[in-house]
């Protein structure tokens, strides 16, 4: 699937997101090798630490779902009802759950502003010498 599909997804993902503390909205989409697609959104909560990032819900999806072999993941974040102007890049937490699944290498993470505007990183690059499976 091309980048901009993917981030089309994520724009719908967002949709969903339930961030009333925060009132930052992201989405994300996750495309995975067998062609589908799992879409997630940040969820928060009144006592804060329950909350969980878009990338981890869409990951998290897949693998309960059965799917964990992912090719790439298309987020997109900015205030809630407003334009988004910056690049929502993943938190370390979120890029350390990916480690868990991908290759750094090949994974690819798209961050979006726009279906026609976005940049595409490698795992590796955004988490350069991560810790993963393959160090146990
Ligand atoms: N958030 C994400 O969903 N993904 C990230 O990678 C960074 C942050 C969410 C968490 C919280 O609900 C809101 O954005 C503000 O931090």
């Amino acid at each position: 699937m091309e980048s901009k599909e993917l981030v089309k997804e994520a724009f719908k993902a967002r949709e969903n997101s339930y961030s009333p503390y925060s009132g930052f909205s992201v989405g994300a989409a996750l495309l995975c090798k067998n062609g589908k697609v799992y879409r997630g959104c940040n969820m928060e909560n009144a006592a804060y630490s329950p909350g969980i990032c878009a990338e981890r819900a869409a990951i998290y999806k897949a693998v309960s779902e059965g799917d964990k072999e992912f090719s790439k993941i298309a987020i997109v974040g900015g205030p809630t009802g407003g334009k988004i102007e910056k690049y929502a890049f993943p938190c370390g937490v979120c890029r350390q759950v990916m480690m868990e699944f991908v290759n750094p290498d090949n994974f690819i993470i798209v961050v979006a502003i726009s279906e026609n505007e976005y940049k595409e990183y490698t795992l590796k690059e955004l988490l350069p010498e991560g810790f993963g499976p393959d160090n146990l």
